[in-house]
């Protein structure tokens, strides 16, 4: 089954959408794998971003990634990756549809509350970063 990274960005903790985030994923139909609030070191938020290392935003966007905690997770479903960036919305707020997560709680692309995974080689690849201990299936229990 097809699995998507979503990481709830500091503004997003910090502004209290949480909750409202993870019910429009539930609501969808998604089912939550994996759920951390970590805080992550300047070069992990490097290695995430390292596709975009030659952007001139890059040292604002690591800066702003490691300013607070983020709520990372791993949702699962039918073509999870494609619904789950639709739900979130396009990366610049002015061009995300209202009754989008951006579109409805954000209104600058620096601070735009969410990440999703742009493709299943991304999010592969995403979940294997951010979850290196496993999800929900494929770790041991807690014993
Ligand atoms: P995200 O979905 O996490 O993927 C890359 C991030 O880079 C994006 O969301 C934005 O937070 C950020 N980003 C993209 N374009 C710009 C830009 N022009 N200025 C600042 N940040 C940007």
């Amino acid at each position: 089954m097809e699995q998507t990274f979503i990481m709830i960005k500091p503004d997003g903790v910090q502004r209290g959408l949480v909750g409202e985030i993870i019910a429009r994923f539930e609501k969808k139909g998604f089912t939550l794998k994996g759920l951390k609030l970590v805080s992550v070191e300047r070069s992990f938020a490097e290695k995430h971003y390292a596709d975009l290392s030659a952007k001139p935003f890059f040292n604002g966007l690591v800066e702003y990634i490691i300013s607070g905690p983020v709520i990372a997770m791993v949702w699962e479903g039918k073509k999870v990756v494609l619904t789950g960036r639709k739900i979130i919305g396009a990366t610049n707020p002015a061009d995300s549809a209202p009754g989008t997560i951006r579109g409805d709680f954000a209104i600058d692309i620096g601070r735009n509350v969410i990440h999703g995974s742009d493709s299943v080689e991304s999010a592969r690849k995403e979940i294997a970063l951010w979850f290196p201990e496993g999800v929900v299936g494929w770790q041991t229990s807690l014993q």
